[in-house]
């Protein structure tokens, strides 16, 4: 029986969804049809708009926002406020990330790069010792590890150009969440633990992510940050000078100076967030928007679809064996291009039509043997027609006019660099670990770059993050996007693959098993759960597979005529979707 025809009799045997914990209300029985007896997991559906992210308070915040009237922008910045507070591992001021916009009127989509930026005082080989050899901790844990941040430029954008409610209410609920603290969660506390050591290093760090005695805090405690309170009703008093300017630059350069970097107070204000047109592909019927350079994931996901969509998937079958050896092998090409091609497009020429062109596609998959699988170092960056840490998080906002905002930030490892410039709670990043330190060598996510990804002053170090939107007829359909380090782009790719040719609802698509592959090193990662059966089978297609830890926290919706769908990934036990 195929899954409509499921659907169909199920929905005229008066199947009742059984009700979520999670839900706002059960659906109407026209509403029911995106439920089905034939999915383990279901999403939260709500009347009027969504929010999904990696953390409950943000959720409410932003769904607040929404029901005062806000946009799904102004949801967005609060939110992106909210998540520095709630979620000091990822969220973040001291960070960068990509928002991408999709304007419901207008029916255009915005990409908004407030990646960090290399200082002007950086230098190719500034991670190399005097044998020419990568010195790893200079580009994570110590002060050159630091990029100038763009977060508050990129939120400050968002909501000049396209929100419409005033910077003080939509900084008022982190500010508060700051000054008056939130009740730990056992998620929070076993992050601190686990970076405790990262942590403890900086003095002021020390003193606001540890209690005075130098304990940890515990799940159910309160948990304060008045620096960040101070920090934040800053920005929400002088806008981006709160940060880019005065007590917070300085603080960030006298920090960062003292742990041996060279952020300046120039550095900061020089910062500019940056509008660029997304990019776009085709997958099946849908429109794929998704982000340009320096993010590599909008090129990279449309360039596996382009390859993938000359392959029966739904009929291969979900996580079959057959449907992973050529996702597998689409992305074995992508990572191997993106380790040549891929670096800043304000500094180096992305050939970014050539990738993500679907002759170039049809080119690649002819290597592509449908019964072995290819050995990577005998897989080279393609030849091209001429052309002109887990920590990062995601949320996805739908409003009721059918506004969007994919966006996805981060500090690069579980809480940056771990340091606190000092006297501001504002922890900063080591995005600077994202550049190739030496190029042809891997990175913090064994991603290897190539020259293009060479450090140079100013210029913005390549990521992987990718907040994506499929349009179904010209509208919103799916926003989508996760962490997960390298495994951003693939885990994305998933979900695509998981709603569009597998039929799943987005949380069947979200709690379904993963994999990944990256080019270099040569093996599929896998998720618990992944048969021994498929495994076998692609090990006799000669794949060596690695059963490692879960992967991506994704945060998705689909609209469709009923309504607004939420799934937050089963895998970050704190998150939320919830709409109204
Ligand atoms: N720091 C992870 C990324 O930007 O992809």
């Amino acid at each position: 029986m195929t899954f409509t025809k499921a659907l169909l009799s199920l929905c005229c045997a008066g199947f009742l969804f059984a009700s979520n914990s999670y839900a706002t209300a059960p659906p109407k029985p026209q509403q029911q049809a995106i439920y089905s007896q034939m999915s383990i997991h279901q999403p939260i559906w709500a009347e009027h708009a969504m929010v999904a992210t990696q953390e409950a308070l943000a959720t409410q915040i932003g769904v607040d926002i929404l029901k005062q009237g806000g946009n799904a922008v102004d949801a967005a910045v609060a939110v992106g406020y909210a998540l520095a507070v709630t979620l000091p591992r990822a969220g973040n001021l001291g960070g960068g990330g990509f928002m991408l916009v999709y304007l419901a009127e207008e029916q255009r989509a915005i990409a908004i790069d407030y990646r960090e930026k290399a200082p002007a005082k950086a230098t190719k080989n500034m991670y190399l010792d005097k044998n020419g050899h990568v010195q790893k901790q200079l580009s994570r844990d110590h002060g050159l590890a630091i990029g100038t941040p763009g977060t508050v430029m990129g939120l400050e954008l968002a909501r000049e150009k396209y929100g419409t409610l005033s910077r003080k209410r939509l900084l008022a609920p982190a500010i508060k969440l700051a000054a008056s603290g939130f009740i730990v969660s056992a998620e929070f506390a076993n992050s601190l633990n686990k970076a405790k050591p990262r942590l403890s290093r900086w003095p002021s760090s020390k003193e606001i992510f540890f209690k005075k005695d130098g304990s940890s805090y515990q799940a159910g405690e309160r948990f304060i940050q008045k620096a960040l309170a101070a920090s934040l009703t800053r920005i929400s008093e002088l806008g981006t000078d709160g940060f880019y300017r005065g007590f917070t630059a300085s603080q960030i350069e006298k920090s960062v100076r003292q742990a041996g970097g060279f952020i300046s107070q120039t550095d900061l204000q020089n910062y500019q967030a940056i509008q660029r047109l997304p990019i776009t592909g085709s997958y099946r019927g849908y429109k794929v928007i998704s982000m340009p350079p320096p993010s590599s994931g909008g090129i990279h996901i449309v360039q596996m679809l382009n390859m993938l969509e000359n392959y029966p998937l739904a009929e291969l079958g979900q996580n079959s064996a057959q449907s992973i050896h050529l996702m597998v092998e689409s992305m074995r090409r992508a990572y191997a291009d993106r380790s040549l091609y891929l670096g800043d497009s304000d500094f180096v020429n992305v050939p970014v039509k050539a990738l993500t062109d679907k002759k170039y596609a049809q080119d690649l998959i002819k290597e592509i043997d449908l019964n072995k699988a290819s050995a990577s170092n005998k897989v080279s960056p393609g030849k091209l027609a001429p052309y002109e840490s887990n920590q990062t998080t995601h949320f996805s906002i739908m409003d009721k006019w059918g506004n969007a905002v994919s966006n996805t930030y981060t500090l690069n490892f579980s809480y940056g660099s771990g340091l606190v410039a000092q006297g501001t709670g504002i922890l900063l990043n080591n995005e600077m670990d994202d550049f190739s330190a030496k190029p042809g060598e891997p990175n913090g996510y064994g991603l290897i770059g190539g020259e293009a990804n060479a450090v140079a002053a100013n210029k913005r170090p390549l990521s992987s993050m990718s907040p994506t939107i499929l349009l179904k007829n010209n509208r919103p359909y799916l926003v989508t996007g996760t962490p997960g380090g390298s495994r951003i782009i693939s885990t994305t790719l998933q979900i695509i693959l998981n709603v569009v040719d597998y039929k799943m609802n987005i949380a069947q698509a979200s709690a379904a098993v993963r994999i990944h592959h990256q080019w270099l090193p040569d093996y599929i990662r896998v998720e618990r759960g992944l048969s021994a059966d498929t495994i076998r089978l692609l090990e006799a297609k000669g794949h060596k597979i690695k059963v490692q830890s879960v992967m991506g926290s994704t945060q998705t919706i689909m609209k469709n005529e009923q309504g607004f769908y939420g799934a937050s990934d089963p895998r970050s036990p704190s998150a939320l979707s919830k709409g109204y």
